[in-house]
């Protein structure tokens, strides 16, 4: 297991160029699995759930290339449709073949994603939409096991919007019989992606990126050819990088339009923005301000920049309230902040983060891959020298990390942790 070593303080300056988006790059992956051929995905980021997501189409009979961020996914020899728990436990996302695989073969096995650090995230939504398109669903000894002869399109309503539920429904209703019609669907910017990916297949989908989403089945779909849009969390994070560190950044492929609500609090928190032909150029306070927020699904703040964004609070001058409403144990970070020097007290869904001067360094675990992004973004600023055990987590999330922080003046070793 490796561990990073960041020794915090200086002003971070230069480029960083923003990779490609997971949770995009994983759904559209996935999407594969609705035509016989082979799919071309780019600017897909070289990451271990990507890599996860590999190894699980692989497993179901998939040929898997990845070389210099594309993906070559071919589809002809699918034999398997069961995605095993040892997979699944690695990596939720795995919930996403479910869809696919019910509507192209009319079976699918999946394990049970359970909880995991950020809260129980049941798939009860998925399961009742894909009842819904009238497919077969049963609980059997960890699995989720889905028969169908062909779905049909209905009418579905999510209590909450999901983000993966969307995702799910959406492939699923691409080869339905009919119409379907998602209401109260999740609009992040990778659910559009998806549909525009889909729609490179031949599917017919109309809304997506707005809270009513309309998909006419067809019968058939081609392979897809897709570029994976760049990823506004990677982006958000280092937004709250160059402001936690007075530093000065562009950003290079970077969509302001899906960070709208980040840019924005970063802007009362002190930061700076200007775009411009070459990226966008974000410089930090000498101090960031004290600012709320509460994180919402999208267009709202998303809840991936929340641990981030309370990193950068735990040095603001003043005290800021940061309310968690997506999932309910997402403050995970708090308590290794805590360790840094931070004033943080979390009740409910609620911290009261008490800007304080200066974080120090600190030995720390970091726990989920938000949480570690917090942690290393604390760090940068920290006095002195800071260790972030089980990263791991980060390298789920994050391209090549430590080699972008590195080139825009950061001190980070990787070690290896005996
Ligand atoms: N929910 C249900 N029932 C369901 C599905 C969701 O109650 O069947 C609830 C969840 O418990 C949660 C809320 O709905 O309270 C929203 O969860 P959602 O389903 O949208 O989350 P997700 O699809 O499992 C994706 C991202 C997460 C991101 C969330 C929220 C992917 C692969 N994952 O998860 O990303 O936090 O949306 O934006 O797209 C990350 O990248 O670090 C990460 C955790």
């Amino acid at each position: 297991m490796d561990k990073l070593i960041i020794r915090g303080g200086r002003k971070l300056r230069g480029e960083v160029a923003i990779s490609g988006a997971k949770n995009a790059a994983l759904p559209i992956m996935a999407a594969s699995l609705l035509a016989s051929g082979e799919s071309i995905i780019r600017r897909v980021p070289h990451l271990r759930d990507i890599m996860t997501m590999g190894r699980l189409l692989a497993h179901l009979g998939a040929g898997f290339h990845y070389e210099r961020s594309k993906a070559l996914i071919s589809t002809e020899r699918i034999n398997v449709f069961e995605a095993p728990y040892d997979l699944v436990r690695t990596m939720r996302a795995s919930i996403l073949v479910l869809g696919p695989l019910l509507a192209k073969f009319g079976r699918a096995k999946v394990s049970l994603p359970g909880g995991c650090a950020i809260g129980a995230r049941p798939i009860n939504l998925h399961l009742m939409g894909l009842e819904k398109l009238g497919a077969e669903v049963k609980l059997e000894a960890g699995y989720v096991v889905a028969r169908t002869r062909r779905l049909k399109g209905a009418a579905i309503y999510f209590d909450t919007p999901t983000v993966t539920g969307t995702e799910n429904l959406m492939m699923a209703a691409t080869l339905a019989k009919g119409t379907t019609v998602l209401e109260n669907a999740a609009r992040e910017p990778e659910v559009v992606d998806l549909a525009d990916a889909l729609a490179t297949m031949g599917a017919r989908i109309r809304g997506a990126g707005e809270s009513v989403v309309e998909i006419e089945g067809v019968n058939e779909l081609k392979p897809l050819e897709h570029s994976i849009i760049p990823d506004r969390i990677e982006a958000g994070t280092f937004m709250t990088v160059a402001g936690i560190t007075g530093g000065d950044i562009v950003l290079k492929e970077c969509r302001m339009d899906h960070l709208d609500a980040v840019v924005m609090k970063l802007g009362e928190a002190g930061l700076q923005f200007h775009g411009g032909e070459g990226g966008v150029r974000v410089i930090g306070p000498a101090r960031p301000k004290s600012t709320n927020v509460k994180t919402i699904p999208y267009p709202g703040f998303p809840t991936d920049m929340q641990a981030q964004f309370m990193a950068l609070m735990a040095v603001a001058e003043g005290t800021s309230i940061v309310k968690e409403t997506v999932f309910e144990n997402r403050f995970m970070h708090v308590a290794e902040l805590v360790r840094m020097g931070a004033d943080i007290t979390v009740e409910g869904g609620i911290a009261t983060v008490k800007g304080v001067g200066r974080l120090h360094g600190a030995p720390l675990m970091a726990t989920d891959l938000r949480a570690s992004a917090s942690l290393v973004v604390a760090a940068l600023a920290a006095k002195g020298e800071t260790e972030i055990r089980r990263i791991y987590h980060l390298d789920r999330g994050y391209e090549m990390i430590e080699e972008k922080l590195r080139m825009i003046g950061a001190d980070v070793r990787r070690v290896k942790d005996e």
